[in-house]
């Protein structure tokens, strides 16, 4: 056929690109992989391989190692005995190895996506154009974190050893995102690609060797989800991270509970794509391409929940409907493709299951004219109209091309069908209107909030999710935290066991007149609910008063109380600063009273009494001063735009306090969150809740709205549990017994939220390093971007 036939029928003519490098590199390999542990290829000690195929063709392109017990044991003892030389290279040194592997990115660059787009069966023009600039990009920017990495991070030291378990839809992107923070960082790394794609990730470990990585630094070890759950439960590993679905992220918080080993999940998600009425409804359009046909919409951020302002919804659907049919659904090899395979026949399974269910359920299913190729894994872009808002396409996670739309008439009810998900990864918001699309996005419970645009990534900005969809950010200064730890935390001491007073016998004289403490819930004392009190007695065992012994009910009704006050969040941040200092004027006015309640009931001295009373003003004084100053940042991706990272409260925090310190704990805990506008329901020290209790009047005289502190007396133990298994608290920080942290971490699975707790390890109270300032406040926020291109 001559091109000037392609002009008169104006179709696509094919534009493959050759593979022959990709078959040439598998040839070389025998198509058979094992596994890269400490810089040497072996073969598994299970003897067991697996098939690796190419979904558009289901042809099988290689054997790969299926790792066992002992292959991810001897990876973890590489990465550890190769840990220490690492960090303790300079920054400099680590960067240039960064820079190196960036560089081998882009000199191997057609290669690495050839080989994805086989493996996965995503359309060449994404593995080319998308995933590996974006992997070099990602490697390049952290190569600069490592640079600077000493005077930015001064204090801070990496976590150690890192265990890293990534999804199939972006296997060297994944792998990038996991890598190369960690690495830059100081931390060595054992890698589970997942078992549909391990391809590129094993021609990335020869990049390494060809860059001179030293042995042990980047292990891979490939196989199933076993191997992915004894990665997770090894116990040499220091941290987890994670990418894949809310079913595994929930077992890995599971299994972590209790262990130590800090977590970030990436996870699943539901995310919306809005329309209002005044947007630029073409660019929208191509807007939901981008959004649900990317990657065959197998992209944890798709946009895959259409909402449609009621009033230009038919139109949309019909533009949309024609661009449809208009889509190149085929040979991903195939330049000219917008849509490849789908990775696997399971995940092809899935997806038609779930498209069938929406049909019985009663949305309307609309398709393309044309079909798909029938060989191989292939699924045609599908759209759902007529959709109830709780039907199970309209929640559930279909991880395919198949996009939901519904309507809405107000920007209220946008958002709160928008909200109207477990998840909370990313959302779209349409508008030439900036001021309506800026009232939106904040207002939208998700991490990566994209005005006019979809579906943009960049190494410099975090991306991360709320809610179900996980916890800690990927990318960016946001991102590095989680690879780093305070170098004071390494050497703190175990909580020591309790000491209970043994309770007087005989005869005591009265107390005077009773004043057993109640809770304090939404501004107001409350009786508890179960009826009972609990003994507060002082180190000798005299009865010094009772508490309620808070129950379920009594934690209900806080939480409730706490979220009736959510419009604290948008309060002035000047206004919330005023709160806090008058707290603090207040107390400071009671200081002898609170002096002595505290000798009373911890035995101190009076000299350390005073000491821990003038540090908690202290304390409240320097949260009034970061309530206005904890601010975000801009980042400046290589876009006409800008991305804010904005800090965001987190929402309802449970807080469960130690047993020491018990004034200067809870302000430490307490006073962080509310300045940046959480609310809280806190539990105070168990055995001295009563400088907790006697703040209720200071409190009510600081004209501290109603609500925004709760404080539930009680045995903290059963109480942060309580907290920790109530689906609407965002999350929970315990601080007390490694058992307790073990406890409240597995309670946290249930809605996943997010979980502070002290390892059960003691922090010292009056050393600001430890307890005051940003090691905090990182903990009472989470960083939404919001992405806002320049331009018409
Ligand atoms: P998955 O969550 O099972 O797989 C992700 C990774 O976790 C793979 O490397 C896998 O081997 C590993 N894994 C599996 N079980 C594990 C365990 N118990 N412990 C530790 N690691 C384990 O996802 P799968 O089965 O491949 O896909 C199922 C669904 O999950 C998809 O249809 C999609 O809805 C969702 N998904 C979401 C992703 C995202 O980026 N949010 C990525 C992949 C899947």
């Amino acid at each position: 056929m001559s091109v000037a036939t392609f002009f008169d029928s104006m179709d696509y003519g094919p534009a493959p690109e050759s593979d022959a490098p990709a078959r040439a590199w598998l040839a070389q390999h025998g198509r058979k992989y094992g596994l890269s542990i400490g810089g040497n290829w072996g073969e598994p000690r299970s003897g067991q391989w697996f098939d690796t195929a190419d979904p558009a063709r289901g042809e099988v392109l290689a054997q790969i190692a299926q790792a066992d017990a002992a292959d991810v044991d001897a990876a973890v003892r590489a990465a550890r005995s190769a840990q220490p030389g690492w960090a303790k290279r300079s920054g400099h040194e680590r960067a240039r190895f960064l820079y190196a592997l960036a560089r081998l990115v882009q000199k191997h660059s057609r290669l690495l996506a050839v080989v994805e787009t086989l493996d996965n069966g995503k359309p060449i023009r994404e593995t080319r154009d998308i995933d590996v600039p974006l992997v070099a990009r990602h490697f390049y920017h952290h190569a600069g974190w490592a640079q600077l990495a000493e005077t930015e991070l001064e204090g801070y030291e990496p976590v150690g050893v890192v265990g890293q378990v990534i999804p199939w839809n972006f296997p060297l992107l994944m792998l990038a995102w996991k890598v190369a923070p960690a690495l830059a960082m100081g931390n060595t790394v054992v890698l589970k690609p997942a078992e549909f794609t391990s391809l590129s990730a094993l021609l990335f470990a020869e990049l390494c060797e060809e860059a001179g990585l030293p042995p042990g630094v980047l292990n891979i070890v490939t196989g199933d989800g076993t191997v992915g759950e004894l990665i997770v439960k090894h116990d040499d590993i220091d941290k987890i991270a994670f990418t894949g679905s809310t079913e595994v992220g929930r077992l890995i918080r599971e299994t972590t509970a209790g262990s130590g080993k800090k977590l970030t999940l990436e996870l699943g998600g539901k995310s919306p794509f809005v329309v209002f009425d005044d947007a630029d409804l073409d660019g929208a359009v191509e807007g939901v391409v981008d959004a649900i046909w990317f990657n065959q919409g197998q992209v944890c951020c798709a946009g895959s929940r259409l909402l449609l302002q009621e009033t230009i919804a038919d139109l949309v659907v019909e533009k949309l409907k024609t661009r449809m049919e208009t889509l190149r659904v085929g040979d991903p090899l195939d330049k000219a493709m917008d849509i490849g395979a789908i990775v696997a026949p399971v995940q092809l399974a899935r997806i038609e299951k779930l498209v069938e269910q929406g049909r019985q359920e009663g949305a309307a299913l609309w398709q393309p004219s044309w079909a798909c190729p029938t060989e191989g894994c292939f699924y045609p872009p599908s759209l759902f109209t007529n959709v109830s808002p709780a039907s199970a396409v309209a929640q559930e996670e279909i991880f395919g091309p198949v996009l939901v739309a519904m309507t809405f008439r107000t920007p209220p009810e946008a958002i709160a069908l928008a909200n109207n998900t477990r998840y909370g990864l990313a959302a779209s918001v349409w508008s030439e209107n900036i001021n309506l699309a800026l009232e939106v996005a904040p207002k939208l419970k998700a991490g990566v909030v994209w005005v006019n645009c979809t579906n943009q990534f960049d190494a410099a900005c975090g991306f991360g999710g709320y809610r179900e969809s996980g916890f800690g950010r990927e990318g960016g200064a946001e991102g590095l935290w989680e690879y780093v730890q305070p170098r004071w935390e390494r050497g703190l001491p175990l909580v020591a066991a309790e000491k209970k007073p043994v309770p007087r016998t005989g005869y005591e004289p009265p107390l005077g007149i009773d004043r057993t403490a109640k809770m304090y819930v939404g501004g107001r004392q409350a009786r508890p609910d179960s009826g009972y009190s609990r003994p507060v007695l002082s180190p000798s065992g005299k009865l010094l008063a009772e508490v309620g012994e808070g129950n379920r009910k009594d934690i209900r009704n806080a939480v409730e109380a706490a979220h009736k006050a959510s419009g604290w969040a948008r309060q002035s941040s000047h206004l919330r600063a005023q709160i806090l200092y008058y707290v603090a004027e207040n107390l400071e006015a009671r200081a002898s009273e609170f002096g002595n309640r505290l000798r009373a009931m911890t035995g101190v001295s009076r000299a350390k009494a005073r000491s821990e009373l003038k540090t908690s003003v202290t304390r409240l004084f320097t949260y009034a001063a970061w309530a206005d100053k904890y601010d975000g940042a801009v980042h400046s991706p290589p876009l006409r735009g800008v991305a804010l990272a904005m800090h965001e409260p987190v929402g309802v925090i449970g807080i469960v306090c130690p047993t020491e310190a018990p004034l200067l704990a809870f302000i430490s805990l307490v006073a962080p969150a509310v300045a940046l506008g959480n609310t809280v329901v806190a539990v105070p020290s168990s055995a001295h809740p009563l400088a907790a209790t006697d703040l209720y009047q200071v409190l009510d005289t600081s004209d501290l709205p109603g609500g925004v502190v709760n404080i539930v007396t009680g045995d903290g133990d059963a109480l942060g549990r309580v907290l920790a298994e109530h689906d609407d608290v965002d999350a929970v920080w315990y601080f007390g017994s490694r058992e307790g942290c073990a406890d409240v971490e597995r309670a946290s699975t249930g809605n996943l939220k997010q979980t502070w707790t002290n390892d059960g390890r003691q922090r010292d109270w009056m050393n600001p390093a430890q307890a005051e300032g940003r090691v905090v406040l990182r903990h009472a926020t989470q960083v939404k971007n919001l992405w806002i291109p320049y331009g018409e």
